[in-house]
């Protein structure tokens, strides 16, 4: 794999207002609050937290189909979004000075989205409320087919159609079937095929298979490697469960109430976490041999996730933390390389690990 960056966001934040109930009061959802990381060509990055921990927000930002609040996204070496205030880094991560040794800061950059809304996909976590039900699975196909001018003529349209279908595993006499005909497996394929219509190279995968049944799971989460392969494709792969994208990814981040808490290399995140949530999640899956079962002890996380409209002081996990200190409710840790390629954000991953 090249260890190149297609993707990369830095500092992303996506605040949704919401109704406060009082009258000339604003109030914010930090859905995603200021998060940063990078995808490299061919790569899989997991996603994974809790359920509205911002994760479809997040996938659904960075492809700018929600407007960004603010933060910066790369793609390809190109910024197809800057609010202007994150500041500018070099290829080592170091602050970009003027003249005058002043920090520069990025600059607001209006981008033609039209190559990148081919170039960058999503397929949708339900594949019930994510196709048309008035359109056949060849209507749904070539609308993007169609959209960006990728066939000149019925012919190699339809030949288009057809490729796409036989490559996720269904044929020809699909392609005049509407979608209440499938089963939710094959509708997802249907999803997938339409997001690989217009030849992507980057797909935000959002709980693809979440609403499958599990026997079914495997198969199609194997069917994104196939695909990954034959197709030099780089996936953002969003799960709520850490045993699904355990796998699939090459990295995998986790996030918690809009912000990442940790990311790092699956292997190392899956035996050598740092953060208390990561553990917890860990402990979480089931381990079908127990004599191979691990040492460590189950850690059960204590409430709810509190509303991102009234997250809490400082750390945001501190209301669940075994661990947390006057320190965690002042002051937010910052999100720092513990170890090459690994990062956290946590006051006490020393007293911890
Ligand atoms: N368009 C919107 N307007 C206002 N709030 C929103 C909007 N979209 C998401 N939110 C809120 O932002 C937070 C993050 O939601 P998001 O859907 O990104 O979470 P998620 O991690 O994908 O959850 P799930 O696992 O359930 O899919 C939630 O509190 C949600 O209610
Ligand atoms: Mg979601």
């Amino acid at each position: 794999m090249e260890n190149k960056k297609l993707l990369e966001i830095e500092h992303l934040k996506q605040h949704f207002p919401v109704a406060s109930g009082k009258l000339f009061e604003k109030k914010v959802v930090k859905a995603v609050d200021d998060v940063s990381f990078f995808i490299n060509k061919g790569e899989t990055l997991g996603l994974v937290g809790e359920s509205g921990c911002g994760k479809t927000t997040t996938g659904r930002t960075l492809l700018r189909l929600y407007e960004p609040t603010s933060g910066r996204i790369t793609y390809d070496g190109t910024t197809i979004f800057d609010s202007g205030d994150v500041p500018l880094t070099d290829e080592n991560g170091q602050p970009v000075l003027n003249e005058k040794g002043e920090v520069q800061f990025g600059h607001k950059t209006k981008v033609n989205m039209l190559p990148y809304r081919r170039k960058m996909q999503i397929v949708f976590q339900d594949p019930y409320a994510s196709l048309d039900p008035r359109m056949t699975v060849a209507d749904i196909v070539g609308e993007a087919i169609d959209i960006h001018k990728l066939a000149s003529n019925k012919k190699e349209r339809q030949e288009r159609i057809i490729r796409m279908l036989e490559r996720v595993g269904l044929n020809s006499e699909h392609a005049n079937r509407y979608p209440h005909e499938f089963s939710g497996g094959q509708r997802q394929r249907v999803g997938i095929a339409r997001a690989l219509a217009v030849d992507p190279e980057f797909i935000v995968c959002d709980e693809p298979v979440s609403a499958l049944d599990v026997s079914i799971q495997a198969q199609v989460v194997n069917m994104f490697e196939e695909l990954q392969q034959e197709m030099g494709l780089t996936y953002l792969f969003i799960a709520h469960d850490l045993s699904i994208v355990k796998h699939i990814s090459n990295r995998i981040g986790v996030m918690y109430l809009g912000k990442l808490v940790e990311l790092a290399d699956s292997y190392e995140l899956t035996f050598h976490s740092v953060h208390p949530y990561t553990k917890s999640l860990i402990s979480a899956i089931p381990i079908a041999d127990p004599k191979t079962s691990r040492e460590s002890k189950r850690i059960v996380l204590s409430g709810d996730v509190p509303s991102p409209v009234n997250p809490p002081s400082g750390c945001t996990f501190r209301t669940r933390c075994p661990y947390a200190t006057e320190l965690c409710a002042e002051k937010a840790p910052e999100w720092r390389e513990v170890s090459k390629g690994h990062y956290a954000a946590c006051h006490h991953l020393d007293k911890i690990n």
